[in-house]
């Protein structure tokens, strides 16, 4: 008897600069991604430069703005999602932001009631 594995569905999380939130869209889109949640966020890096010492304590002194994609895709889009997000968001200077994928234990699409793989493949209406 055969089992067949299905695709597990991965979230993509993306954090971006704010102004090539567009250019991710459209990389996005030409990868035949579909589905996609953004949000303004603010973060740090790491950056030492921005980091200062007040009365022995460590502290932040400046967060960016960034945008932060959420992408549920099934396991074969994950490559092009993370190509897409690098082919957008990338400038070569620092700050260009992260990409993390992490696994997601169930999607539902509402309407339909359809789960996982299914609920993230795109459909006609
Ligand atoms: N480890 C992390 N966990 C969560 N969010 C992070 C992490 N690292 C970076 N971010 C988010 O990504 C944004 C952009 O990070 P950034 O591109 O500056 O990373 P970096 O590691 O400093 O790389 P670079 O050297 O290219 O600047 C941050 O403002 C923050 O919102
Ligand atoms: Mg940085």
């Amino acid at each position: 008897m055969q089992h067949r594995r299905e695709l597990a569905v991965k979230l993509v999380i993306g954090i971006v600069r704010p102004e090539k939130a567009n250019d991710v869209l459209e990389a996005l889109y030409r990868a035949e991604v579909r589905g996609v949640s953004l949000s303004r966020v603010q973060g740090h890096g790491g950056e030492l430069d921005r980091v200062e010492t007040y009365r022995g304590t460590t502290v932040q002194v400046g967060l960016s703005e960034k945008v932060r994609f959420e992408i549920a895709v099934s396991d074969d889009f994950v490559d092009r999602t993370i190509d897409a997000l690098c082919e957008g968001a990338r400038t070569g200077e620092v700050g260009d932001g992260k990409i993390f994928v992490v696994p997601l234990e169930r999607a539902v699409r509402i309407r339909t009631g359809e789960a996982d793989t299914a609920a993230v493949t795109p459909v006609g209406r």
